[in-house]
């Protein structure tokens, strides 16, 4: 796919549904007793996935492309999967379903693509074999395929070494099944959502600083579940409506939950001109969000920002090109073990296109202000790289080629579409 300089976006959206909440409705509802009900569920390939296992698991799950619904099973109900467990790209399948899958009275294998082929299944293995999980990875490398023999489990104090809430989620899960209870401490506090809908599904669970708690339940409550718009793929026209001339967007509807809201951040500290407006409460807080064409600065983005806004770091990199001055990324190595090696390929790329830009051990430097030229992009299997340099592209001198676009699939099916309705 080609993108051209583009003179200016303009117009209103309502983005897709978010990610991690879509898949934890499904899970969820698999697991609960009665119906759940997902409005505004991500139709996506990812959250297609999640639904898919768990329809092997024998679970009745209805899509009308409008709303989900769940037959659950009930925490003890799932069947011994029909066939290996497909994941395609989605690391969050993986892992969270991992947590579930450990204390079925079944054997399961999950399989997935390339790139979920490479990416470190390790920090679900460690702490799921101290709750007494039998997990191994078929070809030794602590990758996918993953091949999980239920077991009774036990609960645990686990340290997290990472911010990671796929790691967080997959203990919770686990712990829910487990004897005893179970609590996972992190560096820094990741995405909660898991917490949220765990309370509103009636499972005890608390947090206190970095640290939560679950006890098992004896059983889930079917719910109703509103997903906001998902604030990762909101990031794509929020920075677009900063960095292109002559540009005002207005974002309907995006989740602005505190764990998630580290670009809201960033924006305004380099000088953004972005408002906010229906600032709803309920649940997963949302709100509408209006961008404005901007005269931006650099600035230093490191610590515990990182796990809120670490999804976001590409386009926030294509951000840092046209502010003025030098931006710092910094504590994000996580960017190296996600759908591609995030650092690396912004790096390459945005170098490629003319920017000034830096990989460092755990981030990269930026030095914005340079014109970019278009250069042929490949998104390595990766949704946020095509989305990121789509955006890119439209602000660049000459062509810029992205090969692979079509893998915004994976969150963002709608997005080139929704993108040309700004053109007009
Ligand atoms: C997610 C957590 C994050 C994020 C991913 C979705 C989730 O991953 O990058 O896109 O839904 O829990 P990590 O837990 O690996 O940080």
């Amino acid at each position: 796919m080609i993108f051209k300089r583009v003179k200016s976006l303009n117009g209103e959206l309502n983005i897709p549904g978010d990610k991690s909440v879509s898949h934890r409705s499904i899970m969820m509802g698999a697991i609960a007793e009665g119906i759940t009900e997902v409005y505004g569920f991500l139709n996506g390939a990812d959250c297609i996935s999640s639904m898919n296992c768990f329809r092997q698991m024998g679970v009745d799950i209805e899509y009308d492309e409008t709303i989900v619904t769940i037959h659950g099973n009930g925490l003890h109900g799932l069947k011994k999967p029909t066939g290996t467990l497909d994941v395609g790209n989605s690391g969050t399948t993986t892992r969270l379903m991992s947590g579930i899958l450990a204390a079925q009275p079944f054997t399961s294998r999950i399989i997935g693509d390339a790139s979920i082929c490479k990416r470190p299944m390790k920090r679900i293995m460690t702490p799921l074999h101290q709750m007494g999980a039998d997990i191994t990875s078929e070809r030794g490398n602590d990758c996918a395929p993953l091949i999980i023999k239920g077991q009774p489990l036990k609960g645990i104090h686990y340290d997290s070494p990472v911010a990671s809430a796929q790691v967080k989620s997959c203990i919770l899960f686990a712990g829910l099944y487990a004897d005893g209870i179970t609590s996972v401490t992190e560096p820094y506090l990741s995405r909660n959502h898991t917490e949220l809908m765990f309370q509103s599904f009636g499972v005890p669970i608390s947090t206190e600083g970095t640290t939560v708690t679950i006890t098992p339940a004896q059983k889930l409550v079917g719910q109703k579940i509103m997903v906001p718009g998902d604030i990762s793929s909101a990031a794509y026209f929020i920075v677009a409506g900063l960095i292109t001339p002559d540009s005002c967007i207005t974002i309907k509807n995006v989740g602005i939950n505190p764990t998630r809201d580290g670009i809201l951040e960033v924006v305004e500290k380099m000088g953004g001109n972005i408002s906010y407006s229906n600032v709803s409460k309920d649940g997963e807080p949302t709100c509408d969000i209006t961008v404005q064409t901007s005269e931006l600065t650099g600035c230093v983005i490191e610590g515990e920002i990182i796990p809120k806004l670490i999804d976001e770091i590409p386009i926030i990199a294509v951000l840092a090109c046209f502010a003025k001055g030098t931006t710092i990324i910094k504590d994000a190595a996580e960017l190296k073990v996600k759908e591609s090696n995030r650092i690396d390929e912004m790096v390459n790329n945005l170098s490629a296109m003319g920017a000034d830009i830096t990989a460092t051990e755990d981030g990269m430097i930026i030095n914005g202000g340079r014109t970019l030229h278009g250069a042929v992009i490949n998104s390595k299997l990766d949704h946020r790289i095509a989305m990121s340099f789509a955006i890119a592209g439209l602000n660049a001198d000459g062509e810029t080629e992205i090969i692979g676009a079509d893998n915004v699939e994976t969150s963002y099916p709608a997005f080139y579409s929704d993108l040309n309705k700004l053109m007009r």
